[in-house]
């Protein structure tokens, strides 16, 4: 049997278009820091099966996927010291679902919230891959016994039922802890980033307003702008974190500002107390530089070589592999597939 005894951390992105903050601060940057942290292994995927479970442009989806290995190492992932691979040139994440979707309760799925939200009114005409975008996920992270997760808020839903996918794996086929359950790693002030002209709805890849989020591809003067021009109210900065409950712009700037500077909100508000936003949002704007713009050059460098990108991803996907295809089989003989 394969077992894993260090922590071995999963986590991935769809190559949808326009990768923003929101999944910088939420996911991308957490993958750094945990590649820095002792007796840690860290694969990061770009999940483009789960990004053809709403109709994708072929082309676009290629570009795309380079886009999101662009923004890991750029970020700072190290493709010697992490795995960076793309899903589909990984077959076991597609053979692990099926045996999955075998464990896991339409029930289960139907409880899931995304779901409703992208499907909207229209779940009858949306694709089955759509519905059973969550056991994917779970496919995903136990392929490689996965013990740890960082995503962002949105996520946590699906990762419970990853937790109960493998649970009730180990119970039906009576493999006590083969399948670890994985612990989600949320938490931190940009856990959920939220939209810049709406603070009630959270950054969004899809959004059709480009200024409702910032773009990893954005230039650093656009950035500066959408800043600028992000939704406030009239009143000063406020002295406590409880008044931001009622002001979600405000308390999503105080968030951002938080994030990147590696404080908590209360500091951020301790230092801003009664300013305007005339002095919060240049503030937030030069922090923003500071700390993105190095990420936001590097990455349009790396989008300029696609051939070293590329080697990074073939490198990637057969080490994953590696890591795959004996837990797959320990997971085969223990359904009772003839070998
Ligand atoms: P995706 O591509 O939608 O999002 C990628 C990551 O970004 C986080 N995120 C955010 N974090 C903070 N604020 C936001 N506004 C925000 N928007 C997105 C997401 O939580 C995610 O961590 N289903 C996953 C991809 C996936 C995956 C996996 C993740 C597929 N298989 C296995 C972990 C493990 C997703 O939503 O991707």
């Amino acid at each position: 049997m394969t077992n894993v005894s260090k922590k071995r951390v999963f986590s991935g992105v769809q190559p949808t278009a326009n990768l923003h903050l929101g999944n910088y601060l939420g996911a991308i940057r957490r993958f750094v820091e945990l590649q820095n942290e002792p007796a840690t292994e860290c694969i990061y995927c770009v999940v483009d099966l789960h990004a053809i479970t709403v109709p994708q442009d072929p082309e676009k989806l290629r570009a795309q996927t380079r886009e999101v290995a662009a923004a890991y190492l750029a970020a700072g992932v190290d493709p010697v010291r992490s795995v960076i691979f793309v899903q589909s040139n990984v077959s076991a994440h597609a053979e692990l679902a099926w045996i999955l979707n075998c464990v896991a309760r339409m029930g289960w799925l139907e409880r899931m919230t995304q779901f409703k939200d992208k499907a909207g009114k229209n779940a009858e005409r949306s694709s089955v891959g759509l519905f059973d975008y969550p056991v994917l996920m779970a496919a995903d992270i136990l392929t490689y016994k996965a013990t740890h997760v960082p995503v962002g808020d949105d996520q946590k839903q699906h990762l419970e039922l990853s937790r109960d996918i493998a649970a009730r794996f180990n119970t039906d086929f009576k493999v006590d802890g083969f399948f670890p359950l994985p612990e989600p790693i949320i938490g931190g002030p940009a856990a959920r980033v939220m939209n810049l002209q709406d603070g009630t709805k959270k950054m969004s890849k899809s959004d059709p307003a480009d200024n409702s989020r910032i773009n990893l591809t954005d230039s650093v003067d656009v950035m500066v702008k959408k800043i600028k021009k992000a939704k406030t109210d009239t009143l000063p900065m406020p002295a406590h974190v409880d008044e931001l409950k009622s002001r979600p712009e405000v308390d999503n700037l105080v968030s951002i500002y938080a994030a990147l500077s590696g404080q908590t909100k209360e500091q951020v508000v301790a230092e801003f107390v009664g300013a305007g936003f005339g002095v919060f949002k240049p503030r937030l704007a030069d922090l923003a530089v500071e700390a993105l713009g190095p990420t936001m050059t590097s990455m349009a460098t790396y989008l300029a070589d696609p051939a070293q990108i590329d080697a990074i991803l073939r490198a990637g996907a057969d080490r994953a592999n590696a890591i795959a295809q004996p837990i797959l089989k320990d997971t085969k003989a223990a359904v009772g597939f003839w070998s």
